[in-house]
């Protein structure tokens, strides 16, 4: 019987989403990892007994596999609609969210490397690698994460126990960011107090999530069903070999952003700090010296934030680009744009 915005869209839907899939995560993981082999010698051949000997285990692998790019496509639509309509007034609901999609972002990098194919190989050791930049510590910890001197048995042994680990700790975050957003309550989409116009979740919101979870359903069933591999790399159906580097190295769609800022530093260290910087950068979204509540009201930061979308989704794209002419001078103006976006949309 929670009282909600009466005026919230299906935007204010994507939260019970976000929970749907890290509920079909958790699930296929589980069962994925009853038939897995943690050993490197032996992990890439666990993929083909999947496909070849397991019952539905193809149905299995592509749930999974697909349901990181569901995750992250409507974490992403969550994330920006905080940003629209200023949900990140809510401080500790932005905050446990952002530090949600950290942990999302992790349990990927580290689950990516688990099927020990080509990519799982060489984009674990080129990001892994950055840790190089430590001063002083940094091969250090970088041994230490490898637990050896390359990526090897011991990576995959703890990036598996990681990759398992995670995302009960996700659940525990998913709590506290629904204690947060219910001591506050939701806002809405005119951002204006709400009081008198409440009404119950039960039945119309609830109904509205029952659509959204249809929506996801049908996403993620035609992914599985009709172009399993259109998100993915053919690169990673090739077992991990140290001896050849892949021509073009790349992680998947959802870190593509990240990657392309960070290729766009010539400077490694200067390139990892803007790496994080442009995750991190949303811890700081609350201290925006603007107090607006919707960008409806506002022209100026609904041209950011459009400028801001559009400046995304080419860093996704020239992530994906060789590293030539002109996707790197591309590249580099992309990632000052995006910070200076950001930087003006908080002023
Ligand atoms: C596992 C990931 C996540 C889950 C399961 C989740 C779940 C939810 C749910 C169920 C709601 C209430 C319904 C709604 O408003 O959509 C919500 C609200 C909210 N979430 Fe998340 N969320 C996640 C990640 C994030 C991320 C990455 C952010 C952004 C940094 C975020 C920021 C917010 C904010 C600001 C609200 C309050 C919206 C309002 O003002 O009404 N969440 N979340």
């Amino acid at each position: 019987n929670l009282a909600v915005p009466s005026s919230i869209s299906y935007f204010w839907n994507l939260g019970s989403v976000l929970g749907a899939c890290l509920g079909v995560q958790i699930v296929s993981g589980l069962l994925l990892i009853m038939n897995y082999i943690n050993f490197s010698a032996l992990s890439f051949d666990y993929s083909i007994i999947l496909y070849q000997e397991l019952s539905m285990g193809w149905f299995l692998h592509n749930i999974h596999m697909n349901g990181a790019s569901c995750f992250f496509f409507f974490m992403f639509i969550h994330l920006w609609r905080g940003m629209y309509f200023g949900g990140y007034l809510n401080l500790f609901t932005w905050w446990s969210g952002v530090v949600l999609l950290l942990f999302n972002m992790v349990v990927a990098f580290m689950g990516y490397v688990l099927p020990w194919g080509q990519m799982s190989y060489w984009g674990t050791t080129v990001i892994t690698g950055l840790l190089s930049v430590v001063p002083y510590f940094g091969d250090s910890i970088l041994n230490y994460v490898w637990g050896g001197f390359t990526v090897g048995p011991s990576t995959l042994t703890r990036f598996m126990a990681l990759h398992f680990l995670i995302p009960f700790i996700m659940v525990f975050t998913v709590f506290m960011h629904f204690i947060f957003l219910h001591n506050k309550g939701s806002s809405n989409p005119l951002g204006v107090p709400e009081e008198g116009g409440k009404t119950q979740f039960y039945p119309l919101f609830a109904v509205k999530d029952v659509w959204t979870f249809f929506g996801l359903l049908a996403l993620l069933l035609f992914l599985v069903f009709i172009a399993p591999n259109a998100l993915g790399d053919a690169e990673n159906y090739n077992e991990a070999n140290f001896l050849v580097t892949p021509l073009h190295i790349q992680p998947e769609w959802y870190f593509l952003f990240a990657y392309a800022i960070l290729r766009s530093i010539p400077n490694k260290l200067g390139g990892v700090l803007a790496l994080v910087f442009s995750v991190m950068i949303f811890f700081f979204f609350p201290l925006s010296s603007t107090k607006f509540k919707s960008c409806s009201f506002s022209l100026k930061h609904r041209v950011l934030f459009w400028c801001f979308i559009s400046c995304f989704i080419f860093l996704t794209i020239l992530g994906a680009m060789p590293m030539e002419a002109p996707y790197i001078l591309c590249g580099q103006i992309f990632s000052v744009l995006y910070f200076f976006i950001i930087f003006m949309f908080l002023l």
